[in-house]
């Protein structure tokens, strides 16, 4: 009965590594998906991370029982804090709902299906590019896609006037997904003067805004200074989404734990949300897993824990900063044509170099550098060591 059955593409980032794994070169060098590796090219798990675990491991207090259909109470608690601050007066009057979800995948995808059954409008505009997983993630949550202009390749920076021009023409009411800081693939973002006018425009126009947050320390090294887009848009009482990942910023990937808040009007509309939430996440997952949402609240709950992440954050910030300084003086060191200041420029795990596809599949063919199609490199995948092979592949990429 399956045998008609067409075999489906692989994932456009993610089926980077699958191609990886299978290169036996020893000079292979993945910077396809936005994973943080050490200066050896090795995964890390945060010591903060480690210690936290054997904790939990040795509490026989604590037992494996389903957590309830939002996630741990603690847990959304202190997510809430981390992107809206201790002091958010939305936080305070109890006007946020907030769930545990599966990383920001699963959180968009929640968000995404509850907007889709109870708001009145269900186009979401999402920037040009974006993270290819949006498109599919709000199409099959029920929602039709639009887009609203962003990038401009000739500057390699913000198409501001465009972004203004899209959201001005955009029906109102409608949704507009925005980057919270570190915009993936770009790695462009706003400048706050420029937050403050899409602000205005979105709520000048009766948008609602739905924040994705998935590099909150990533993007400057502060966990409240990559936060204030999202705090600016909370500031002024409107009602607002925000999706968050801990994929990232405390490096549990592989545990998917995130969380989508929504900001309402009341308390009392807030508590209605979230009892919708819970018909949405119910039938899709049951309930969220308890393990790394465990390991989170612990660290957000504790000062000296909390303190120590944040180094080793700021410590995984700085040396994704440093790798852009060096394989941009690796370039001009070598002569590459071209201009190469927007790999100092562009913030956060992503420098979207200006490769084409071609160059792409040079680069991957000849040298074992695998990236994703559009360009998009990983900083967090590279180190000192394998710079020079990076800068070598690129010049050879664009004299060819
Ligand atoms: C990425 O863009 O590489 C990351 O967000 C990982 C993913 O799931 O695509």
């Amino acid at each position: 009965v399956f045998a008609q059955i067409v075999r489906a593409p692989e994932d456009p980032i993610l089926g980077v590594t699958v191609a990886y794994n299978k290169d036996p070169s020893p000079v292979k060098l993945n910077l396809g998906v936005g994973a943080y590796r050490t200066e050896e090219g090795k995964p890390l798990v945060l010591n903060v991370v480690r210690r936290v675990e054997q904790q939990l491991v040795n509490d026989v207090s604590r037992n494996k029982e389903y957590i309830p259909i939002t996630g741990l109470a603690d847990f959304n608690k202190l997510s809430a804090k981390l992107i809206f601050g201790s002091d958010s007066p939305a936080v305070q009057e109890n006007r946020v709902t907030t769930v545990q979800g599966l990383s920001g995948t699963g959180s968009l995808r929640v968000g995404g299906e509850f907007l889709a059954k109870h708001y009145h409008q269900r186009t979401i505009y999402l920037p040009t590019p974006t993270w290819g997983n949006h498109p599919k993630v709000f199409t099959l949550a029920g929602l039709s896609v639009k887009a609203y202009r962003y990038y401009a390749p000739s500057t390699r920076g913000l198409d501001f006037e465009g972004l203004l021009e899209d959201l001005s023409s955009a029906p109102s009411g409608s949704i507009v997904l925005l980057h919270a800081c570190a915009h993936n693939p770009t790695g462009v973002d706003p400048t706050l003067e420029q937050w403050e006018q899409i602000r205005q425009l979105i709520r000048s126009k009766a948008l609602l805004p739905f924040f994705d947050s998935a590099y909150q320390g990533f993007a400057s090294g502060s966990l409240d200074a990559d936060a204030q887009p999202v705090r600016l848009f909370v500031a002024d009482g409107g009602e607002l989404l925000v999706a968050q990942s801990y994929a990232k910023n405390m490096g549990l990937y592989g545990e998917r734990v995130g969380a989508l808040s929504i900001v309402c009007k009341s308390s009392d509309v807030a508590s209605r949300v979230e009892s919708q939430l819970k018909l949405v996440i119910r039938p899709m997952y049951s309930s969220p897993p308890i393990h790394g949402a465990s390991i989170v609240a612990a660290i957000l709950k504790d000062g000296n824990l909390y303190n120590e992440w944040t180094i080793e954050l700021k410590a995984m910030a700085d040396r994704i900063i440093s790798m852009r300084q060096q394989l941009f003086d690796a370039l001009v060191a070598r002569g590459t044509p071209g201009d190469w200041s927007h790999i100092i420029r562009q913030i956060g795990m992503f420098t979207f170099t200006g490769l084409n596809s071609e160059q792409v599949s040079f680069m991957t063919n000849e040298y074992h550098i695998y990236m994703t199609s559009d360009g998009r490199i990983s900083m967090a995948g590279l180190s000192s060591k394998t710079v020079p092979h990076l800068a070598d592949a690129i010049h050879a990429a664009v004299t060819r």
